[in-house]
């Protein structure tokens, strides 16, 4: 990209910082595990995607077991999650035969670790999201909504001001907020977002995905399984952030070198959905979700006959994803289906 000096507004810098075809973050290295800048809840234990896997299995099961559906990974990472649930779901052979598996992911840099990973399995890169066949289809998307861009918005003496980044290659990159109106973002939006807001954090790419995703779902059944940060305020804030090395850093350095993400506010995601005509059927935490459809129980059980190194580095790992003061609670578990479903497992007692 050239550097020379621009203004640009967030979600198109982030775009860049991520995901230029040759700088970009995703596009030239693998950011996960101790090695990398970040680590996953499937690169964290398989207790996690065994889980997803059964989550799924049974979610067929209620979808009275159709003979063909579509799983379909939105944005894969090292391909970790969808290897363990291809492993888990040949323990089903009867859902296995019926179940065609998809990948939408960006970054060909990391589609060449997956098709690496996964080729024992059948697998298809989608280019576009709605080059699925007319099946159910069950949408999983752990961290993938929080690595899209964002754009804000802030509200100063009652004036929106779009927020923008000032960089270039000789000087650190800079904040510039520039007036602007959200008529055209609401039009856009489809609602007043900026109702009873002083900020708003709002990505266009995700609305883009969520109207796919809702054709397909009102067309076809299924659902879409968002594993993500967030919080269920209805006041957004600002949560855009940047890691690199496990470690927060400032966002507007190490462009093209950190991750870059932000918080999903769970409830502009509700309203999103409701408005594109889908319900959300449960909202709960990571820890509840895991722990209601077995992850201890499973943990138990691989643990019996296992030396105590081994039992302990499977409970340290299950820890972290449901303490309360790791993953437990800051992961968020939504699932999304058409109004007339009422599939609670995971989510209520
Ligand atoms: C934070 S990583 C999560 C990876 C994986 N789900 C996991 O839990 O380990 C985000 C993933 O989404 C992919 N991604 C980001 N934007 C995308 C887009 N617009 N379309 C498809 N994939 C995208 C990234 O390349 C990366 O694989």
């Amino acid at each position: 990209m050239s550097l020379k000096e621009k203004i640009t507004p967030i979600d198109k810098y982030i775009n860049e910082a991520l995901y230029n075809k040759k700088s970009g973050y995703y596009m030239k290295a693998n950011p996960f595990g101790k090695k990398g800048d970040y680590i996953t809840a499937p690169n964290i234990s398989i207790l996690f995607s065994e889980i997803i896997a059964i989550w799924i299995v049974l979610f067929w099961k209620e979808l009275k077991s159709p003979s063909k559906f579509n799983l379909v990974e939105l944005g894969s990472g090292n391909g970790e999650m969808i290897l363990q649930i291809c492993k888990t779901l040949e323990k089903f052979p009867f859902i296995q035969k019926s179940c065609s598996i998809s990948i939408f992911e960006k970054s060909s840099y990391l589609k060449k670790i997956q098709k690496k990973k996964l080729k024992k399995y059948k697998i298809r890169w989608l280019n576009h999201l709605t080059d699925l066949p007319n099946f159910p289809t069950i949408f999983i998307a752990n961290e993938f909504f929080d690595a899209l861009p964002i754009k804000q918005f802030i509200k100063k003496k009652n004036k929106w001001y779009e927020r923008n980044i000032k960089y270039s290659k000789s000087s650190k990159a800079k904040i510039l907020d520039l007036l602007t109106t959200v008529k055209k973002l609401e039009t856009k939006v489809g609602f007043k977002i900026s109702s009873g807001q002083k900020f708003i954090e709002f990505s266009p790419l995700s609305l883009k995905y969520l109207k796919y995703i809702s054709k397909s779902i009102k067309l076809n059944n299924g659902g879409l399984l968002i594993i993500d940060y967030g919080y269920l305020d209805k006041q957004m804030k600002n949560t855009l952030k940047s890691i690199s090395k496990h470690k927060f850093n400032d966002v507007l350095e190490n462009f093209g070198k950190s991750d870059i993400s932000h918080d999903l506010n769970f409830k502009l995601i509700e309203k999103i959905v409701n408005m594109l005509g889908l319900k959300v059927n449960g909202i709960t935490s990571q820890k509840y979700f895991l722990e209601k459809l077995g992850i201890l129980e499973r943990a138990e059980l691989i643990s019996k006959d296992v030396p105590f190194s081994e039992k302990a580095n499977i409970y340290f790992r299950l820890k972290k994803l449901i303490d309360i003061n790791e993953m437990g609670h800051l992961f968020k578990v939504m699932f999304v289906t058409k109004k007339n479903m009422n599939f609670k497992t995971g989510f209520q007692n």
